[in-house]
Parts: C-alpha cells; structure tokens; sequence
C-alpha cells in the first residue's frame, strides 16, 4: 500500500486530562487548560505536517456546561483569547477553522469571534481545524432529526421523502456535513470511554487510546497514534 493512503484524512481528538495534569502539579484545573492550548497548537503543526487533512478536537461538550460557573467561563474566556491569537498563524498556514456544536448556548461575543475566524479562513486548504464546541453526539442526532422533520412538514411527499432515506442521505442533516468521518479518534488520560463524542460519525473510526494528559500530547504522540493507526486492518464488517 501506498504510505499516503496510511495517512489518516481525518484525525479526532477527545482532549482529556488537563485538571489532573495541573492538579499533578499542585495547581488550579485552569493551568492545565492553558497548557491545553500548546497542545492544540503542536497537534495542528504536526497534522499539517503528515498532510492530514481535518482535525477535530473536542473541546467543550454539552455536559461540560454543568461544571462550576467558574471553570465554564474562564474556558470560554481562553476559547476567544485563543482563537484571536492564532488566526494569523491559521492564515500563514493555510488552516481552515470551522466549529461545530450547540452555538446557541455560546455567548454573543464567542459567537462573534467563531463568525469572524471561520470567515476569514473559509479559503484555506491545507488543513480544516475543527473544533466541536458545546457539542454532543445525541445533540447531533437529535438536531438533525428535528430539521429533517421541520423539512418533511414542509412538503408534501415529505413523509414519504423520510421513509426513502438512506443514511447518506440522513448525513446531509448532521453538523458534520462537509466533512468526512474520522478515520482516527485518539481519546488522551487514560479514560476509556466516548463520553458522548461523534456517536454517529465514529461508526467505524479506529480508536486509541493513551495514557498521556493532553497537556502533553505533542507531536511525538499525534506521530506515535499515526503509527499505530497505520498498522491497522480496517475491514468494515467485510471478509478480506
Ligand atoms: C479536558 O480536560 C478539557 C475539557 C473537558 C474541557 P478535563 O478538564 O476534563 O481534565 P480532567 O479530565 O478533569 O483531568
Ligand atoms: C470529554 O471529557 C469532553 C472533552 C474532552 C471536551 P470529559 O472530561 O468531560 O469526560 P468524562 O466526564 O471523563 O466522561
Ligand atoms: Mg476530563
């Protein structure tokens, strides 16, 4: 096989593992968030470097809303500080930026960055960053049922319209539309679980798991999961 064809196009990353990085070190949960940030940055250095195509990172999810005031707001907070430092890097490196989420739960000023990053850098081409923010896998599946429903009610062969769909068809009405299903989801610190990430999309991902805290996750890791990814026989259910 080629050794490009063994190069994942879409790499996920559940990045997991910052409080405990800082509480390791006797400090505030916050510490390990910002640490979090150098991270994201060495990953998405090293992911155009490989020539993967999408990166996703799960950053927030629906259920992280119901940590402490305080958490949730200074992570929002680190969100903006990040994203208006590192668009001029996203446009010297041709990197698109694109979230997805629940954006209605995000505040007017977040919301506003997110437009003003995503329109600046929607010509980009080496790599699509994408962020899952406020995002949930069944908060996924339920948005597009409802749109699909809200569309039906609209026409009248709509029903019948539903019944005739395939699940490529149903994909159209996910927030991941435009991009392609992850090839890889790496999930850091040790935690062996989904937590409600890409339960559609992640059909046929391969998975791995690492015991290393996402603050260091560098590129010596992002190139370890790669490796490991290339060994991989991905068979979809079919007899080879
Ligand atoms: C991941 O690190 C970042 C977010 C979920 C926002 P955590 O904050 O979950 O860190 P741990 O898992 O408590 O160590
Ligand atoms: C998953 O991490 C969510 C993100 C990485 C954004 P959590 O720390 O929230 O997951 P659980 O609580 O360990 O399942
Ligand atoms: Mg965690």
């Amino acid at each position: 096989m080629e050794e490009n064809s063994r190069i994942p196009v879409h790499v996920s990353i559940i990045m997991d593992g910052n409080g405990r990085w800082a509480k390791e070190r006797g400090q505030e949960r916050f510490y390990g968030h910002i640490e979090g940030v150098e991270s994201v940055r060495a990953c998405t250095e090293e992911a155009v470097k490989k020539g993967v195509r999408y990166l996703s990172l799960f950053a927030f999810s629906e259920e992280n809303w119901d940590r402490p005031q305080a958490e949730v707001s200074s992570l929002m907070e680190l969100m903006v500080k990040a994203m208006v430092n590192e668009l001029p890097a996203f446009l010297e490196n041709g990197i698109r930026f694109i979230v997805l989420g629940n954006r209605a739960r995000l505040d007017d000023r977040l919301n506003a960055e997110i437009d003003d990053c995503m329109q600046r850098t929607a010509d980009c081409r080496n790599l699509s960053l994408v962020i899952f923010l406020s995002y949930s896998g069944r908060w996924d599946i339920l948005q597009a049922a409802k749109r699909l429903a809200a569309e039906a009610a609209e026409n009248p062969s709509g029903l019948q319209d539903i019944m005739a769909m395939s699940t490529d068809d149903f994909c159209r009405y996910m927030s991941t539309a435009d991009i392609p299903d992850p090839d890889l989801i790496i999930r850091t610190s040790g935690e062996l679980r989904l937590s409600n990430y890409l339960l559609w999309q992640g059909a046929y991902s391969e998975l791995y798991f690492t015991d290393t805290l996402w603050p260091d996750f560098r590129a010596a890791e992002f190139d370890a999961a790669l490796e490991e990814y290339a060994k991989r026989d991905r068979r979809y259910g079919k007899v080879k």
